[in-house]
């Protein structure tokens, strides 16, 4: 099982060695690859609106996005983390997905992603963990991947050492568990309801839709009949 964690900021703190420990737990380190946020990509969408119309491959970033996307498809499991930063991920967490909006269901999903996992980690010092793994979650979901976890708490600390070994146990427990189902689904993710009505809806649309490079890629995809990526 290869797992990708993307950190959403550069640092080791508690965020980290959680995603770390939930990476540790699907399978061994050969198999774990990490990506640092802003070490890994540094750039802002300048909103040219290009990867939907024309293509990814004409984004002003896209040598920069590349081994990213390699990494993704690559991955059986996705683990994307972030800190809480008033309330929401981090700006550069954020930036990231941004530039992944034409792989949404609403464009042009790849179909590898109906087959991973994800997990999404936040902590917090108190407040704000709820908003900021939806913030990652919400890419999981339109994305197309079928089942995303969410491991996130309030730790009442701003570093890792800090957190109280009973938080720590409790975490720990937590990761143990979604490990377990993730690897027993490992290969037959059950495709939720949410997705497929989603799907269908897209499909239709895409008939008739208003972007050609979304339209063509449905069609070529047989998506706008009724073949489906997870079949
Ligand atoms: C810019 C910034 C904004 C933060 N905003 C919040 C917040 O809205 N709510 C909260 O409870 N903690 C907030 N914190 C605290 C961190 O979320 C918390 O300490 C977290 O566990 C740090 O994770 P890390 O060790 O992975 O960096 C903020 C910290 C920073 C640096």
């Amino acid at each position: 099982m290869k797992v990708l964690i993307i950190n959403g900021t550069n640092h080791k703190g508690s965020t980290y060695s959680i995603g770390r420990i939930m990476a540790e737990k699907l399978t061994n380190s050969e198999n774990i690859s990490e990506l640092f946020l802003p070490r890994d990509f540094d750039e802002f969408c300048c909103g040219c609106t290009n990867c939907f119309v024309k293509g990814a491959e004409t984004c002003p970033h896209a040598d920069k996005l590349k081994p990213i996307t390699e990494l993704i498809d690559a991955s059986d499991v996705l683990i994307l983390t972030s800190p809480v930063y008033v309330y929401h991920c981090t700006g550069q967490m954020k930036a990231l997905l941004d530039h992944y909006g034409w792989r949404w269901l609403s464009h042009r999903p790849n179909e590898g992603m109906f087959r991973k996992q994800a997990v999404v980690v936040s902590t917090a010092a108190g407040a704000g963990v709820k908003s900021t793994m939806k913030d990652m979650s919400d890419s999981c979901f339109f994305w197309g991947i079928p089942k995303t976890y969410k491991l996130g708490r309030p730790v009442a600390a701003v570093d890792w050492q800090s957190v109280k070994p009973k938080i720590k146990e409790s975490i720990n427990a937590k990761a143990e568990g979604i490990a377990k189902r993730i690897q027993k689904s490992q290969g037959k993710v059950r495709v939720p309801i949410k997705t497929k009505v989603f799907f269908k809806i897209m499909s239709l649309m895409q008939r008739n839709g208003w972007n050609n490079a979304d339209m063509e890629y449905w069609k070529e995809k047989g998506w706008t009949g009724s073949k489906r990526p997870w079949k």
